[in-house]
């Protein structure tokens, strides 16, 4: 038979699509077991979406406080709005303190307590004692640049373990054999517009969320659904795509994509304030600024709704400290005209990450054979209804890394 069209043909055992947190940490579990492990992007490793992750990897580490990873599970659970697939959580809370441990070897630079230990800080829904005892300070970061540190560490570790890059491909469809197995995928180069074919004995998707689908979100550009519509295009359904989380405190300055204000300004004792100075999340949930990150985006919402300009106010909080430990919100203010320490930050609730998607067991594994899905592309029903904040990143790290085929 003839080819339509031209095309350059690469073999590996894996081929991974997307070089996120999801993506890299796949790359680097396949390539560190000796398998021939090509990792196909369309932006550079270390610009992809991930590097706007600020707060951080919720793990029960027990360095601020009594911890433990079944409360952790159980915050998972309750933050599914009880949705969630219990045996999935079960898996991500207990591998959570290995897989920060494991991201603190490869080199990630964690901040750190004064004794040295990784540090923690609240997030909303984080709770200890099952939801009875007070909040737990949980979330470990690197400033409030999480993600990008793990990007940087993961790509250069990837690159350690001879993992091969391919570096402005566009992955346009799976490649699925007459019996319905998947055997590869199909790439355009965007510098020379040259097609690739990859072929592999197993392909992951890695290729993120589909927040440009939404007018307003905090997704990058790049957050184009690829891995969804490939799948759907292979004849495979999607699942839960009616569960999409909106971050309650996207800055509401006019840059697109819109920059995150962290959780972890509240969590640092920030406020949300509207135009008449009303603290109006003292009314909608006792634990105010730190509820569930769904009820603070619908207060949110309501207020931008009404007409009264909620923001976050860190001047009490933080003061001048905003500069130097929030350093990328910091940034995105300046980029905005504002001065954080003297101004409230406009706030507006966004889309910001997508519980639904590939079905995948909690191996990551589809149901179509040849074909796996990690991070946000996947649905293992982790997340139910709404993911726990700070449970994104984990998810990245934790799937897929130790596969065997
Ligand atoms: O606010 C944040 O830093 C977001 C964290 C998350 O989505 O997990």
């Amino acid at each position: 038979m003839t080819a339509a069209y031209e095309y350059e043909t690469h073999v590996y055992d894996v081929v991974v699509v997307g070089a996120g947190g999801a993506g890299l940490r796949a790359t680097l579990g396949m390539a560190e077991q000796g398998l021939r492990t090509a990792c196909v992007t369309k932006v550079f490793p270390t610009r992809s979406h991930t590097v706007a992750a600020q707060g951080g990897i919720a793990a029960s580490l027990s360095n601020m406080g009594p911890d433990h990873w079944q409360w952790h599970m159980y915050d998972t659970v309750k933050g599914s709005d009880w949705l969630g697939d219990t045996d999935a959580m079960e898996y991500l809370a207990r591998s959570a303190p290995a897989a920060v441990y494991e991201l603190e070897h490869y080199g990630v630079p964690f901040s750190r307590t004064e004794e040295g230990k990784i540090y923690q800080r609240p997030f909303g829904g984080h709770t200890t004692e099952f939801g009875e005892g007070p909040p737990v300070q949980r979330t470990c970061a690197a400033a409030d640049r999480t993600g990008h540190a793990i990007l940087h560490t993961l790509y250069g570790q990837s690159v350690k373990n001879n993992a091969e890059f391919y570096i402005e491909y566009f992955a346009i469809d799976l490649i699925m054999s007459e019996d319905g197995q998947c055997q590869g995928v199909v790439c355009w180069k965007l510098d020379d517009g040259t097609m690739h074919v990859f072929n592999a004995k197993m392909v992951v998707l890695a290729t993120g969320g589909y927040g440009r689908a939404y007018f307003s979100a905090t997704s990058a550009h790049t957050c184009t659904g690829d891995g969804g519509g490939m799948v759907a295009r292979a004849g495979l359904p999607l699942q839960d795509m009616e569960f999409v989380q909106f971050h309650p405190t996207a800055m509401a300055c006019g840059i697109d994509p819109a920059p995150l204000a962290t959780e972890a300004l509240r969590g640092e004792g920030a406020v949300l304030v509207n135009r008449d100075g009303n603290r109006f999340m003292l009314d909608a949930h006792p634990d105010a600024e730190l509820a569930p990150r769904d009820i603070v985006a619908r207060a949110v919402y309501a207020q931008t709704q009404a007409g009264l300009a909620p923001a976050l106010d860190t001047r009490t909080a933080l003061g001048a400290k905003i500069l130097t430990d929030f350093p990328a919100v910091a940034a995105a203010c300046q980029q905005a005209g504002l001065d954080p320490v003297t101004q409230v930050i406009p706030v507006a609730a966004a889309a910001h990450y997508h519980m639904g998607g590939v079905a995948t067991d909690a191996d990551g594994a589809s149901t179509l054979p040849g074909l796996w899905a990690c991070g946000e592309v996947a649905s293992t029903g982790l997340h139910g209804a709404n993911r726990l904040a700070s449970n994104g990143l984990l998810e990245a790290l934790v799937y897929l890394s130790l596969i065997h085929i």
